[in-house]
């Protein structure tokens, strides 16, 4: 099966580092040309000449900042002004962690607005294009958590399965026009929100971050957590015309974490 994304313009969230710049960068070697979105933008520039750039691709940068959703607003705005996208995928920065008794109404607040809120206004923004030309991907990036919540992730176990029940609703809308919505249930990867939440983790229960991720990697069936990389194959896939019967979906990456059915 060959994949191409040939002529297709993809816009990526989180996309400076970890999963989002994984994502990125298959997307841009299927031939996608890629709009990276984060905070870092030197970070941003150094990936933008890293990416592969056959002819007709061209790749750029938005500097955003998910948790002001004011000032996100107005630059996503303005990029639409300018731009269109036919493959989006939603990805954002992880909520604190923290268990249910540890976080108040604002903290939920404050977690709805990055997680869910950027997205749905990104969303309707990039389906305008979606709808007139009968194509479109919207991909998000979410978690296990939304089948089997996770433990210290209470935010992250609340938001995120708005996000998957807003993206089935999504789906069943637009599949006339061309459009699926479908989101990744992401397991354990290798990346720095892994590292920085098991060091967090390691605190509380007093051992080594090292002891936390092998414990981790212990739970997992395959025993290891994911490489980024894998990550990137998949969107691929679901943002490619192979996968246009494809929608509504949660799909776990996860190397067989999940148990429920
Ligand atoms: N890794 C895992 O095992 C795992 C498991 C389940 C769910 N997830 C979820 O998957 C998503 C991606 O995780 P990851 O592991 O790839 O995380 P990561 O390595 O920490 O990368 C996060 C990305 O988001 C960007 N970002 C962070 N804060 C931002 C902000 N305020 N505004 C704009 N961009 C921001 C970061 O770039 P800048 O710093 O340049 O802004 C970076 O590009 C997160 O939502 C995470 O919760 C991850």
């Amino acid at each position: 099966m060959n994949i191409s994304l040939k002529g297709k313009k993809a816009l990526v969230g989180g996309s400076s580092k970890g999963i989002g710049e994984a994502i990125a960068r298959q997307l841009a070697e299927s031939g996608a040309s890629v709009t990276l979105m984060a905070r870092n933008e030197e970070r941003m520039k150094t990936i933008i000449g890293e990416l592969n750039t056959h002819e007709g691709q061209e790749h750029q940068y938005l500097v955003v900042d998910f948790s002001n959703f004011g000032a996100f607003k107005k630059v996503i705005t303005s990029f639409f002004e300018h731009n269109t996208i036919d493959i989006l995928v939603n990805n954002t920065q992880g909520p604190e962690g923290g268990g249910a008794l540890e976080k108040s109404v604002d903290d939920y607040q404050q977690a709805f607005d990055l997680l869910f809120k950027s997205v749905v206004y990104t969303t309707e923004l990039a389906l305008k294009h979606m709808q007139q030309s009968k194509w479109g991907r919207i991909i998000n990036v979410a978690s296990i958590s939304v089948k089997e919540p996770l433990s210290y992730l209470a935010l992250s176990n609340t938001i995120r399965a708005a996000v998957v029940t807003w993206a089935k609703s999504l789906a069943f809308d637009v599949a006339q026009d061309g459009i699926t919505a479908n989101s990744v249930l992401t397991g354990y990867f290798d990346t720095d929100r892994i590292t920085q939440l098991n060091t967090k983790k390691a605190e509380k229960m007093g051992v080594s971050p090292e002891e936390v991720l092998s414990s981790m990697e212990e739970k997992v069936p395959m025993k290891r957590i994911g490489k980024p990389e894998e990550y990137g194959y998949l969107v691929a896939f679901l943002a490619s015309d192979k996968a246009a019967y494809i929608t509504g979906t949660n799909i776990p990456i996860d190397g067989g974490l999940l148990k429920s059915m």
